[in-house]
């Protein structure tokens, strides 16, 4: 492996020295990851010369060479299990995720660690490169060397690629540990939103599906919410709008688990509320499309069938191939899920049954996370402390008094996510409520700030922190609507 160069190599006629990656940098590499899945799935099905790669190949071809122009040459390297564009990690999107994950896995299988572009790139070269790349075998240790002699054969001067390094140690400007829980959570919360999408596909497929990879989820999340729930919590104020059932499935267990956290259930509890919340939409898989994501309101017919989602939804579960994975407090939980404690929601019961346990704590998670969660008849939510106001109005008839005390409690008196304006005319966002009851109101929050240059720059800040005699210094004057500041709230906890 002589000739293979230094990663660093290509930085040097970077002219980039600050630390924040410029985001439409950011967007193109995003976007590169993108292309590159879709060809490496395009090349194994078609062969180089085939007209269903053109428009990629087209496509990849302008990001690669926008890329060149702006960074002067730029390397795409696997650390661990993330991705750096010249050194810089990139954050994946929920829509980006399926392609982090692709790339991340096919490049590891085939020991690629990092891939150089150091000058403009033609279609023949994309081309030989994808096709050169897929047929890397498995495992060689010697891969990185002959897919750069094979290049060089063929005037491909552009393109190199360096082997993937399996070093333990923690490489320079990678501060990651192990097992940062922070990582762990990502990769719990999407993987989560993937199986349940899985699930609900087989489902509509008339196919058996595999819950046990959920219960593992599951239980991964019951680790993580004991540990440090603020972790699961930041990750629900990922709004994902085309996403929708599965990201609200996610939310709703992350709300679930650490309400029943509260409660003090014990982690096999606490792993069967995850499920049972996980799955609590999941008859909703038998509703057409047109009919949940209608943007008018629906008419009766519509309503009558929408309705019967907790009960399909039993149904569904009651067929499951692995229904000994479930136990009937978890079926209960989703049956009862949109039941108010005045009877007064659905399904329709002759006989008065009080609400379970489960069912209530589903039904406040789930109100909350509807409500603050952009829809298609909704497209401005409302903002956690507007949600929160409304279901304590409701209070008496809809929810159980008691669970929504804790549950803002939980939340917060701001809660995670929530964009605040600060004493010092500063903005930040609600990262973690403060543990000390005493502080309720003063929570850790990410200051937002823009140097002179325009980047933007964050800071960790716990607000009861003070300046001599017990000076705060800094306080919340109010909350902001996120949507007027045009802010990514998610972006912040990715
Ligand atoms: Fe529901
Ligand atoms: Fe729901």
């Amino acid at each position: 492996m002589g000739t293979v160069h230094p990663s660093a190599e290509p930085e040097k006629g970077s002219q980039r020295s600050h630390v924040s990656m410029d985001s439409d940098v950011s967007k193109l590499a995003n976007n590169l990851v993108t292309k590159i899945h879709v060809l490496m799935r395009i090349s194994q099905i078609y062969d180089s010369k085939n007209v269903a790669l053109d428009q990629f190949i087209k496509e990849s071809l302008e990001t690669i060479n926008t890329l060149i122009k702006r960074e002067g040459a730029f390397s795409l390297k696997i650390m661990k299990d993330d991705f750096f564009l010249n050194d810089q990690r990139l954050r994946y999107s929920v829509e980006g995720f399926t392609s982090f994950k692709y790339l991340l896995t096919q490049w590891k299988k085939r020991l690629i660690g990092e891939v150089i572009f150091r000058g403009s790139v033609d279609e023949r070269m994309l081309r030989e490169f994808i096709y050169a790349l897929i047929s890397l075998e498995e495992g060689r240790e010697e891969n990185a060397a002959l897919f750069n002699k094979q290049l060089a054969s063929r005037d491909i001067t552009s393109i190199e690629v360096n082997p993937l390094e399996l070093s333990e140690d923690d490489e320079e400007g990678v501060t990651l540990e192990k097992e940062d829980p922070r990582e762990v959570g990502k990769k719990v919360f999407f993987e989560s939103i993937g199986t349940i999408k899985e699930v609900i596909t087989n489902i509509k497929g008339k196919q058996h599906s595999d819950i046990r990879k959920l219960k593992r989820l599951a239980q991964k999340a019951v680790h993580l919410v004991v540990e440090d729930e603020s972790i699961l919590l930041g990750m629900t104020t990922i709004k994902n709008y085309d996403e929708y059932t599965f990201n609200h499935s996610v939310n709703v267990s992350i709300y679930s688990l650490a309400l029943g956290k509260r409660l003090g259930f014990s982690k096999k509890t606490l792993a069967e509320l995850g499920i049972s919340a996980l799955l609590h939409d999941i008859g909703k898989s038998k509703i057409p499309r047109e009919i949940l994501n209608k943007p008018a309101s629906l008419d009766e017919e519509e309503w009558a069938l929408m309705k019967r989602h907790p009960l399909m939804g039993v149904e569904i579960i009651l067929n499951l191939k692995q229904l000994g994975e479930i136990n009937p407090r978890m079926v209960i939980g989703i049956f009862d899920h949109h039941l108010k404690s005045d009877l007064s929601g659905y399904p329709k019961l002759f006989r008065k049954k009080g609400v379970s346990l489960f069912g209530r704590i589903i039904q406040i998670a789930d109100s909350y996370d509807a409500m603050t969660t952009p829809r298609i008849y909704k497209k401005t939510p409302y903002t956690p402390e507007q949600a929160l106001a409304i279901m304590l109005r409701e209070r008496t008839v809809h929810f159980d008094p008691a669970l929504l005390k804790i549950f803002i409690g939980l939340v917060g008196v701001y809660p995670i996510g929530s964009l605040v304006l600060l004493n010092t005319h500063e903005l930040g966002i609600v990262y973690k409520p403060s543990h000390d009851p005493r502080w309720l109101d003063r929570p850790t929050v990410i200051v937002v700030n823009r140097d002179e240059k325009g980047d933007v720059k964050k800071q960790l800040v716990n607000l009861a922190e003070t300046v001599g005699e017990g000076r705060y210094k800094r306080s919340i004057v109010k909350t902001l609507d996120p949507q007027q500041y045009h802010i990514d709230i998610a972006k912040y906890f990715l």
